[in-house]
C-alpha cells in the first residue's frame, strides 16, 4: 500500500467482528515488527500473541478503571513485555540521561499497528493496562512490566475511517535554515 493511504487508514479501532485472526497472522506481524530499529539494537522485549478464547480471558487486563470495555469483543491481542536494555544502552542512559526503552516500545507498537493494516487487520495500542493481571494471566513473575498492549482484529465492514484529527503542520514542523 502507499505509505500515505496506510498512515490514513490505520487508525485506533474499537469494534470488531466476529472474524478471527490466524495465529499466522499474529506471528507475522510481529515477525514484521521486530524489523523495528531500537536504541543499539537491543530489542529489548518480547512479544506475546494471546489469540480467540484466551483473548476473551485477556480482555479484562486492558479494562482498568472501567476503560476500554469494547475490548471484550475483541479476537486478539499482542503484549509487548518489557526487556532488560544492553548494557551500553544502559550506560548511554546513564550519560545521557535518556532512557531509551519506551522509546524503542513506541517504535516497535507502530510497527506492529502498520504491518497489521498493511495486512488488512486493524489494531488499536492500549496504554490502560493492569501490569500485575498480565503477569498472572502469562504465568510471569509480578514484577515483569508490560508498557503496551495492542489490540488486533477485524474491524466491521461499515466502520468507518475516521478523518485524522492532528495539530497544523506549522505549529510542529520548521525547517531550519
Ligand atoms: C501510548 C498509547 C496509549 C494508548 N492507549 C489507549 C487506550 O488505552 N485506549 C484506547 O482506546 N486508545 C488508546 N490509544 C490510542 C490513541 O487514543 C489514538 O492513537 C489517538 O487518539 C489518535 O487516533 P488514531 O490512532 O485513530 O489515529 C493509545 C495510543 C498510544 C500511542
Amino acid at each position: 500500500m502507499d505509505i500515505e493511504q496506510l498512515f490514513l487508514k490505520r487508525q485506533s479501532t474499537r469494534e470488531y467482528s466476529a472474524k478471527s485472526v490466524s495465529d499466522e497472522d499474529l506471528k507475522e506481524i510481529c515477525r514484521l515488527a521486530t524489523l523495528a530499529p531500537s536504541a543499539v539494537n537491543s530489542q529489548p522485549y518480547k512479544l506475546f500473541a494471546v489469540n480467540g478464547e484466551r483473548a476473551k480471558e485477556f480482555a479484562k487486563n486492558v479494562q482498568v478503571l472501567g476503560s476500554n470495555k469494547w475490548a471484550s469483543a475483541c479476537p486478539a491481542f499482542i503484549v509487548i513485555q518489557k526487556g532488560n536494555p544492553a548494557i551500553v544502552e544502559r550506560l548511554g542512559q546513564r550519560i545521557l540521561k535518556t532512557e531509551f526503552l519506551p522509546i524503542d516500545v513506541g517504535i516497535l507498537s507502530a510497527y506492529i499497528v502498520l504491518a497489521a493494516e498493511n495486512m488488512g487487520i486493524q489494531t488499536c495500542i492500549l496504554g490502560m493496562r493492569d501490569e500485575k493481571g498480565i503477569a498472572k494471566f502469562l504465568g510471569l513473575d509480578e514484577k515483569a512490566q508490560f508498557p503496551l498492549v495492542i489490540a488486533v482484529g477485524y474491524a466491521p465492514e461499515d466502520y468507518p475511517v475516521r478523518e485524522k484529527k492532528r495539530r497544523p503542520l506549522d505549529e510542529i514542523f520548521k525547517a531550519v535554515k
